[in-house]
């Protein structure tokens, strides 16, 4: 009996206590209703009367505002903590009464938005990991087979005349491999932490390209490749950062040649109104659908057999789009596996 009349009164107190802050409008409320009926009654026991009777009716009207207010209150409280104690997992389920509707858009957004940031930062990080155990692994390979060599050639394979030269090749192939991984990690760890400098400016881009595919020419001759740069216009003008796009067009241009067998490499450029787009068309293996998406990210390979042992450890593509998307544009590949592969982007005029 006393427990409830003590949960009552306990009741009636938190109630009142969380419709104090309307106190002082009621006061006020009260006060001019009390100054306007002196006027009209006269008599002073009377007025006294409806005075209290007002208060009264003020304070059950202030009781019932504040159980109202107080049962909203725990309803937001408790979603709250359902939200930070992970008990919610889906915005749906995040539910209030239909007079606070407007604050349960803004909680759910707030919701979305926080589990949005949360799977972000979950992401980063196994990319993260993912790079650490890529470029361990990609280390390892290559510092493994040089101790190789040299552990055989100590052990006597240095006098023997048939095989330590070609040992001694394959190790320094190995820490060629290694240095070239090492640059890729250095550029790759520049750009993404904002440390590249661009440097723009319009720059010829037929003398440009002209150059570019001489200097690979010898690559392609190796591979019996045909490597064709079909002239464009010597007045055209393009605006880039002339050193930063030779290395993603050295590496286009490699992997054109890396990645075909037989038959031709060619670089032109299509000539618009306010833009040219560079283009590199091979006739080479190709990429199948389910991998075109991917060959931008860092060490991804189509085919890891194949492009371990053209040299390839899966950074040129993702330091590529790096390069042009600083450049405002955005690398674009078609291919068709067994018939070829097309990378080009933009530059403006
Ligand atoms: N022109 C192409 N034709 C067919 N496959 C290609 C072509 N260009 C790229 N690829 C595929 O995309 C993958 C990623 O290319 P990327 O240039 O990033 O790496 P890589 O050439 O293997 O190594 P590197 O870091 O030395 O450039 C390659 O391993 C290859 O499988
Ligand atoms: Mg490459």
């Amino acid at each position: 009996m006393l427990g409830i009349v003590l949960r009552t009164l306990n009741n009636i107190t938190s109630n009142l206590i969380s419709a104090r802050i309307f106190l002082p409008e009621f006061i006020l409320l009260d006060t001019i209703v009390a100054i306007s009926l002196s006027v009209f009654i006269s008599d002073k026991s009377s007025l006294f009367t409806v005075i209290i009777l007002i208060i009264i009716a003020s304070l059950v009207l202030i009781y019932f505002i504040g159980s109202k207010r107080r049962k909203e209150l725990e309803e937001i409280k408790g979603i709250i903590n359902s939200i930070r104690t992970n008990k919610i997992a889906d915005p749906n389920e995040i539910r209030l009464s239909k007079n606070l509707s407007g604050l349960q858009e803004v909680i759910k957004k707030m919701f979305e938005k926080t589990k949005g940031d949360i799977e972000y930062l979950q992401r980063l990080e196994r990319i993260r990991t993912e790079f650490l155990a890529n470029v361990s692994h990609e280390l390892r390979t290559p510092i493994f087979a040089i101790q190789g060599y040299i552990e055989t050639l100590l052990n006597g394979a240095i006098n023997d005349n048939n095989v330590n030269i070609n040992f001694l090749e394959k190790a320094n192939n190995h820490t060629l491999n290694l240095n070239n991984l090492l640059n890729d990690l250095i550029d790759i760890s520049m750009i993404e932490s904002g440390e590249m400098k661009m440097s723009f400016r319009y720059f010829n881009i037929n003398e440009y390209l002209k150059g570019i595919v001489q200097d690979l020419m010898p690559m392609a001759e190796e591979k019996n490749i045909k490597l064709i740069y079909h002239q464009v216009n010597d007045r055209l003008q393009l605006f880039g950062d002339k050193n930063k796009l030779r290395q993603a067009l050295v590496n286009l241009i490699q992997n054109a040649i890396k990645y075909t067998e037989t038959g031709q490499v060619e670089v032109f450029v299509e000539d618009e109104p306010k833009y040219a787009r560079i283009i590199v068309k091979d006739s080479g293996f190709g990429i199948a659908e389910e991998d075109l998406s991917r060959i931008f990210e860092r060490f991804y390979r189509v085919d890891k057999a194949r492009s371990r042992a053209v040299g390839g450890t899966g950074l040129g593509l993702a330091i590529v789009k790096h390069i042009i998307e600083a450049h405002g544009s955005r690398i674009e590949v078609s291919s068709k596996v067994d018939i070829g592969s097309e990378f080009s982007f933009k530059l403006k005029k």
